[in-house]
């Protein structure tokens, strides 16, 4: 995690020398560094953001020159580094960037997780400056967004697959050159299989979430999993994520859980027990892009079967099961939901189209993330106000619970509707709470729950009462 975070604190003067490590030619494979990669055209600059694609450099370069404009509002810092040694860059937008305030939801957006699919890349780089660029311009709605969700920003999970990609001569690259790491390995089949786990708990009996609790070291020891997946897996740990999305290309659709079917099959409707949500979420992202919702698109290959795409979502199962995805992964071992979308038919377009895939999703990009604030949010406290972390949220009738973090801070994405909210902590009485969620904003709805052994005294000093009294009126 964010070891090398914190240039922010420096004073801009001094910024860049103690951020050397990021601009520096320090990449692995002698790839030019920084300044001569100046060659470029800037043809399509506007506001400050040019649409034309980044290579390793360029792409610090970009996050670099948003920090510097927004220092008080972003931050830059790395989950770790890719097989060949490029640093996984993450750009932070927030009011107190580096830190966890209690009561604020955290917001991350993944691109290029398969290197050769470099839209999302792209969109999350435009994203960054856009971000920046309204802030300082003043826009209420940014403003505000900014001030109440830390958002991550990670533009690519596997620089070095882009980097194998984007050397390709011409402009008509291969279908597949780049997808993997640098190890050959596909990483949205690389992650834990939690889905086979929480499917055997269904039956059985068993936790419904944070199914990798106990296996952690097993995570760390495992050869099989790439540097990239290492990275993210202790990414989605350490943070108390609440949405996310990981941007793909070769289609265009919004995928929501599970990926991976039931029964094995190759078809199949798999919903999770948060399924109304996920499809509200990802209707969210589409229904703002006006060719992903399009109902009388065709299909992006002449014989794609988008028999399941709905509105421009699908089920994953249900349009194909893939198993070891990283989107399934969040949500059953954290208390992040994630969605993966499939932003073009194309998965290195032509550089001259990257403006109109920036216009076409910079909606569905920020209504999005706004979705953070839906359903209830609150705290969990003992009754002298102190947090209580870890606490159980569990909703009647919905299959997977939530847990506070640290600061007792708890987020229950939910869709309209009357629900039964119910707080648990080992040690102490559960409570439960009636909410009418709307569409949003959020509901706050905090939990003071009564220790067990608080309770015990109270029952104690009850009987003393009565003895005494008994005593008294029996008079011996
Ligand atoms: C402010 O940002 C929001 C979100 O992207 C956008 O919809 C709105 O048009 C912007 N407002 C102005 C005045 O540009
Ligand atoms: C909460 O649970 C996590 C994961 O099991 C653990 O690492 C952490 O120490 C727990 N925190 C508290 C305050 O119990
Ligand atoms: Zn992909």
């Amino acid at each position: 995690m964010g070891v090398r975070g914190g240039c922010t604190l420096l004073a801009l003067g001094a910024a860049l020398t103690a951020c050397a490590w990021l601009l520096g030619s320090a990449a692995a494979d002698g790839e030019p560094g920084a300044a001569g990669m100046r060659r470029r055209r800037r043809l399509h600059q506007e506001d400050g953001i040019s649409f034309e694609y980044h290579r390793y450099p360029e792409l610090r370069e970009a996050l670099v020159s948003v920090w510097l404009q927004c220092p008080s509002v972003s931050r830059i810092y790395t989950v770790g580094r890719s097989f060949e040694g490029r640093e996984l860059l993450v750009i932070e937008l927030s009011d107190n960037p580096g830190e966890h305030e209690p009561g604020e939801p955290e917001f991350k957006y993944i691109g290029n997780m398969h290197g050769n699919e470099a839209v999302g890349r792209e969109l999350l780089i435009f994203l960054a400056q856009y971000l920046c660029n309204e802030y300082q311009k003043g826009n209420e709605t940014v403003i505000n967004l900014i001030h109440n969700t830390r958002i991550h920003i990670m533009p690519s999970l596997n620089p070095d697959g882009f980097e194998k990609a984007a050397s390709q001569p011409g402009e008509l690259k291969d279908w597949f050159v780049g997808r993997s790491n640098a190890q050959g390995i596909d990483l949205n089949r690389n992650f834990p299989d939690l889905d086979r786990i929480v499917y055997v708990n269904e039956r059985e009996g068993g936790p419904n979430n944070h199914l990798l609790k106990n296996m952690k070291k097993i995570v760390d020891q495992n050869t099989k999993l790439a540097p990239e997946t290492k990275a993210v897996i202790h990414w989605i740990m350490d943070i108390p994520f609440v949405l996310s999305a990981n941007l793909h290309g070769g289609d265009l659709v919004a995928n929501y859980p599970y990926d991976e079917t039931r029964s094995g099959s190759a078809h199949e409707y798999s919903p999770c027990p948060d399924d109304a949500t996920f499809q509200s979420l990802a209707r969210g992202y589409s229904s703002f892009n006006p060719a992903m919702s399009d109902p009388n698109r065709p299909p992006c290959r002449k014989n794609d079967d988008d028999s399941s795409f709905v509105d421009g979502t699908t089920n994953g199962g249900a349009w194909y099961s893939v198993p070891g995805g990283m989107q399934d992964f969040n949500y059953l071992s954290s208390n992040c939901f994630e969605i993966t979308v499939e932003l073009s038919c194309d998965k290195f377009p032509p550089e001259e189209t990257l403006k109109s895939y920036w216009e076409d999703n910079k909606n569905s990009l920020m209504n999005y993330l706004e979705q953070i604030h839906r359903g209830v949010k609150g705290f969990v406290r003992d009754l002298q106000g102190k947090p209580i972390a870890n606490a159980t949220i569990s909703v009647e009738g919905i299959d997977h619970d939530i847990t506070t973090a640290k600061d007792g801070d708890y987020w229950r994405l939910l869709v309209p509707g009357n629900y039964r909210l119910t707080a648990s902590a080992p040690g102490y009485l559960a409570i439960t709470k009636k909410v009418a969620v709307p569409y949003s904003p959020a509901v706050g709805v905090d939990f003071e729950l009564e220790s067990l052994s608080e309770r015990k005294e109270e029952e104690k000093e009850e009987l003393m009462e009565w003895w005494k009294m008994m005593s008294e009126t029996l008079n011996f």
